[in-house]
């Protein structure tokens, strides 16, 4: 397999475990390139459901080699605690798992800042994290004050965990928030380095050398296009670079070795958070998706906000990632659905079209969807094998999904399972 990138193209949880999971046994390498334990990537295999929330979902495939890369936010405890999971469950990890020594690390603080944060908000103002402490590690990182796993192996390490605990207290403190015991967090940091050092990397090189040896690597991508920090509805996104230009600083792999991009788009919309959502639907239609799709967060249990699918968002995404072909999920949602809604476009209160994701949260907010209207096919789309036998009114609708959003169709899923995986040309 060339080498690729795959990313969500809406607001996250598109399905992405799955995809990457039935890509992953085509490829040798699999690297994570950003996010952290945010990310819930649901994979179900052999009957058996997996919640993969770091480490890539291609480690259930046997002998496949994955990588966190350097563009993830770490969190040890919540690392080690999947590793556990996954040894329980029977996976074979030795010599499979390899974090970059540049990866930098979310801390005990990290969450507690990102909780207390939330918690000081008005309502208007809550992003709705989840939690996992994402903001404070990045906001670390780029204020060059983070700890990187390779800090680990330096011996001034729990010097600085003692340090940076006592100087995150004082600003716990001010926030109203309570402190965290100190020499616990030198001890808890000291036992999650003794068992994770066996798995520090010099990624680069590791991702470099496996591409000039002919490897295959897919990059997976967390959360989703609507949510990067650059392209997302700032402020209610995540603090990374969901999009296939983080997949390059994520990894260090250049972009001259990617050979193409897969967007994974959702044949409906989700989002879960707080913020700007056109096609939010806030009637039965839309606990209908939610009942059906099983829309509630991976990592949080958090019921997911539905509506219809965006072309808008679509057409957007296409755009800033590059996407050469789209993998759709979960289009048997929509299968008790007597007529489907697309939104084209959005309209402003003054009859201004936009075809193009405004940045302007403002304008967004005077903007309502332009739909278009079609029959929906109203039979059973899970149990089909080829794209040939879905019902034509069906594949009506994905044909005209793709030709508002532009690329190639290369998977339909049309439900959880491998099995439920329409191939066409990926
Ligand atoms: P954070 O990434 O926890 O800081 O949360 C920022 C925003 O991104 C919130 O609206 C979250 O609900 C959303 N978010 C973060 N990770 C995911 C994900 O994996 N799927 C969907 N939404 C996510």
């Amino acid at each position: 397999m060339p080498n690729t990138i795959l990313v969500g193209s809406q607001w996250g949880d598109e399905g992405k475990g799955k995809i990457i999971d039935v890509l992953t046994s085509q490829a040798d390498v699999i690297v994570r390139f950003q996010g952290g334990s945010n990310a819930g990537h649901t994979v179900i295999a052999e009957g058996k459901k997996y919640v993969l929330h770091l480490i890539p979902s291609g480690i259930l495939h046997p002998g496949k080699l994955c990588v966190i890369g350097n563009g993830v936010v770490m969190d040890p405890l919540d690392l080690l605690k999947e590793i556990d999971m996954l040894r329980e469950q029977g996976i074979d990890l030795e010599g499979r798992i390899f974090i970059s020594d540049r990866t930098h690390m979310v801390m005990q603080w990290h969450r507690a800042l990102d909780s207390a944060d939330e918690a000081r908000r008005s309502d208007a103002k809550k992003i709705g994290t989840t939690g996992r402490g994402i903001g404070p590690a990045y906001g670390a990182k780029m204020g060059r004050t983070g700890f990187r796993v390779g800090d680990m192996l330096s011996p001034g390490f729990l010097d600085n965990v003692r340090s940076d605990t006592e100087d995150a207290n004082k600003i716990l403190v001010s926030m109203g928030a309570p402190e965290l015991d100190v020499e616990e967090m030198v001890a808890t940091y000291k036992s999650a380095s003794d068992l994770l050092n066996k798995y520090i990397t010099d990624s680069v090189s590791f991702i470099n050398n496996a591409d000039r040896d002919g490897k295959s690597i897919l990059l997976e991508g967390a959360q989703g296009t609507m949510l990067d920090i650059d392209f997302g509805t700032y402020p209610f996104v995540t603090s990374s670079n969901p999009t296939a230009g983080g997949a390059c600083t994520g990894s260090g792999l250049s972009p001259r070795k990617i050979d193409r991009v897969v967007g994974v788009i959702k044949c409906y919309t989700t989002r879960v958070g707080a913020g700007p959502f056109p096609t939010e639907l806030f009637d039965e239609m839309g606990e209908q998706l939610r009942a059906v799709g099983g829309e509630f967060g991976a990592t949080t249990g958090r019921p997911r906000r539905c509506g219809w699918f965006d072309a808008v968002v679509g057409r957007y995404s296409a755009m800033v990632n590059g996407v050469d072909f789209w993998a759709m999920t979960k289009l048997d949602v929509l299968d008790g659905m007597e007529t489907v809604k697309i939104c084209t476009a959005y309209e402003r209160d003054d009859g201004k079209i936009y075809d193009v994701f405004p940045a302007d949260l403002s304008v967004l907010s005077r903007c309502k969807p332009v739909y278009e209207e079609m029959s929906g096919w109203m039979s059973k789309t899970s149990d089909i094998t080829r794209y040939e036998d879905l019902p034509l009114k069906a594949r009506a609708y994905v044909e005209r999904l793709v030709e508002l959003i532009g690329g190639q169709l290369g998977i339909l899923s049309v439900g959880p399972a491998r099995e439920t995986t329409l191939r066409l040309g990926l």
